[in-house]
């Protein structure tokens, strides 16, 4: 669009005439068309999205926003003509912004996501959907028939690997599934926390706008650790869980055709990273699912031996998948004796460009809100059971109130 036939179309809008109403904003964008970016929450991860949406052809980074004047100081060193702020309404409050990507701590995210979409903006919001529950409800019924094009952060969900194992699935070389293993470890040296940051000398309160952060939550004297490190404390994280296995249960959900879990429980605890901080780095979980399946995920943070994947163990075949390569499988002799072992060969999409390319087309992006909405269900599913120390089910879960809001 050419900054005439922009303008004219936003004089249009203001008008509201039926028509334009019902083509709000980027829906109106050309395929040649340039797309402008802001960006809310831009520290480690919203450093590695900037650096993709950058390299994705016709897309300008108009504007960010950031609590914490280091990050601003920082991308306005990479993109110098970006305009910035510490408050994402002002963000929000921009008329020639088409699309929003949203990598703030977690407990920020559903008032990302929904005041974003409020604002006629198409939406790239980073996983988990939500803090909790509730907030999926909220955030899946702002996305339901917005029109707004939504891509979570969850990009396996752009994986050659999905697609392979949904063929292989369909095919029927995996057979009935009753069970799938998944697990994710990490080591760290001795005497350093797994996630724990350094705090910049710089961190001080008259560089942080500190409310923003806390976003609700009870106000209090300044915490620069808890700022940088808000991913080990409750009231901000989910813990690894949220963090890490929210990956692997969309790309299991989305494989098998999942839908919520039925009942989860998880346990472990703090056991190797004694520092203070409050969600656990060992974790078992087991997920039940209506279909007859169970999905255990195990992660630890002091043996990295086995890394990370899944197994989807059927009656006729077995499927391994570890990130960032190609699928495997394995006939089960039992049932398919002439079967082979093969491997996918399907390539990865750029998420990023995925969600870019919806933007123009208005097509539904790899990970839509659902995903979002189902892989965060699990997540909180698993998190509520810990904390209760017993098994729950979907609706105890769904009934259930988060300790902070
Ligand atoms: N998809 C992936 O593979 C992947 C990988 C890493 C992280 N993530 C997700 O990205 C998100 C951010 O993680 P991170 O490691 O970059 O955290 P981070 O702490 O490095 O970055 C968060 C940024 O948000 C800013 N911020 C805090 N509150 C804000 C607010 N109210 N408004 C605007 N900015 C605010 C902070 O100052 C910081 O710069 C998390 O949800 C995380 O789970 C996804």
């Amino acid at each position: 669009m050419t900054d005439q036939t922009r303008r004219t179309f936003l004089q249009q809008a203001a008008l509201g005439t039926a028509a334009m109403l019902a083509y709000p904003p980027s829906t109106v964008l050309g395929a040649n068309d340039r797309v402008r970016v802001g960006m809310i929450g831009v520290g480690d991860r919203g450093n590695d999205l900037l650096g993709q949406v950058k390299s994705v052809s016709n897309v300008e980074i108009v504007a960010m926003a950031d609590v914490y004047s280091r990050r601003r100081d920082h991308v306005k060193g990479r993109v110098p003509d970006i305009q910035t702020s510490d408050d994402y309404r002002r963000l929000l409050d921009m008329k020639d912004i088409d699309g929003v990507i949203v990598a703030s701590p977690l407990h920020t995210h559903a008032r990302h996501f929904v005041d974003t979409l409020a604002a006629g903006k198409d939406l790239y919001a980073e996983k988990t959907m939500t803090w909790s529950i509730p907030e999926a409800e909220k955030c899946l019924a702002a996305a339901t028939g917005s029109g707004r094009v939504v891509q979570i952060g969850l990009q396996y969900q752009s994986s050659g690997s999905l697609t392979d194992a949904k063929q292989w699935i369909r095919d029927g070389w995996i057979g009935k599934v009753a069970q799938v293993e998944s697990w994710m470890s990490r080591n760290t040296p001795h005497g350093k926390g797994q996630w724990v940051r350094e705090v910049p000398s710089d961190c001080t309160a008259d560089k942080v706008n500190w409310s923003g952060f806390l976003n609700g939550r009870s106000d209090r004297p300044f915490d620069p650790f808890k700022l940088i490190n808000w991913r080990l404390f409750w009231e901000f994280s989910g813990g690894n869980c949220a963090e890490n296995m929210v990956h692997q249960i969309a790309w299991i959900m989305t494989a098998l055709d999942l839908p919520e879990p039925s009942a989860a429980y998880m346990s472990g605890g703090v056991f190797s990273e004694k520092d203070g901080r409050e969600v656990p780095d060992t974790i078992a979980v087991t997920l039940d699912f209506p279909k007859d399946i169970v999905v255990t995920w195990q992660s630890t943070f002091s043996n990295k031996h086995y890394g990370l994947g899944d197994r989807i163990l059927g009656s006729d075949g077995t499927c391994e998948h570890h990130f960032d390569e190609a699928l495997e499988y394995w006939p089960e002799k039992t049932n398919r004796p002439e079967g082979e072992s093969m491997k996918g060969k399907t390539h990865d999409q750029d998420h990023m460009k995925n969600w870019v390319e919806c933007i123009r087309s208005r097509g539904t992006p790899n990970a839509p809100a659902e995903i979002g909405y189902r892989s965060a269900i699990a997540v909180h599913m698993a998190n509520l059971s810990y904390r209760s120390n017993k098994r729950i089910t979907l609706e105890e879960a769904k009934a259930s109130t988060p300790e902070f809001s």
